[in-house]
């Protein structure tokens, strides 16, 4: 009887149990399979929204990079440039003594005859004339040192305008003044120095411990 019932089992459990094979199992594997499925597509999204916010930050990054680097290769070029000028610019400067005339008509151009210094060889010592090689920003000095009790007038000229004014004056004893000016000028403008108002008698004087000049220098091309 129990082998009996036992065998029926069996044939039973087979039964169902081949039922179950073909179809239970096949219908569980699929949705572990779907779960698996779904899980992985979740993980993936993820995965890629996470590369996603890294690519932008990566490219931020870059583009940040990217703008910085720019600016320093900007910033270099100005410089450069800069550096450029600088190197290209000539020296220029003057400084002329002794005149060939010491007594003065109104008009007259003061010609300082001898240089200590003619860098750039822009000063004529022969007919009083400075004539800028480059444009740029100049600086021009007279000194003047005239006889007791004569004035002296003069003006200082760029191209027959006027740019600086100055009296020497003392009745006293001979001494000297000077008036300093800065000037932009363009490549061939000259500069002199004139007399504002003659004298038949001499009104400037030079010696030992006095002498009258004319200077200028290219501070800035
Ligand atoms: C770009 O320059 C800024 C300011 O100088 C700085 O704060 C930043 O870190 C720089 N970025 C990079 C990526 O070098
Ligand atoms: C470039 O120059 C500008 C202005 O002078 C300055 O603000 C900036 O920080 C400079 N950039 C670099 C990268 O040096």
């Amino acid at each position: 009887m129990f082998l009996k019932f036992t065998r029926l089992s069996i044939i039973v459990c087979l039964m169902f149990g081949g039922l179950n094979a073909l179809n239970e199992p096949l219908k569980s594997e699929r949705l572990v399979y779907e779960e698996e499925l779904l899980k992985k597509v979740i993980r993936m999204e993820l995965k890629m929204e996470q590369m996603e916010r890294e690519m932008l930050q990566t490219q931020d990054k870059m583009i940040n990079t990217l703008q910085n680097l720019t600016s320093e290769i900007e910033n270099k070029t100005a410089e450069l440039k800069l550096v450029e000028e600088r190197v290209s610019v000539p020296m220029v400067a003057f400084n002329a003594h002794t005149l060939a005339d010491y007594s003065l008509d109104t008009n007259q151009i003061l010609i300082f005859q001898h240089t200590y210094l003619n860098e750039g060889n822009a000063y004529d010592n022969v007919i009083g004339l400075f004539t800028a090689p480059v444009a740029g920003l100049y600086m021009f000095s007279v000194h003047s040192c005239n006889w007791a009790g004569r004035g002296f007038y003069y003006y200082i000229i760029v191209d027959n305008n006027i740019i600086a004014k100055s009296t020497k004056f003392n009745n006293v004893q001979p001494d000297c003044a000077s008036v300093v000016t800065f000037t932009k000028l363009e490549t061939d403008q000259r500069v002199w120095v004139r007399c504002a108002s003659g004298s038949s008698s001499s009104q400037l004087t030079d010696s030992t411990y006095r002498l009258s000049t004319f200077s200028g220098a290219l501070l800035h091309g």
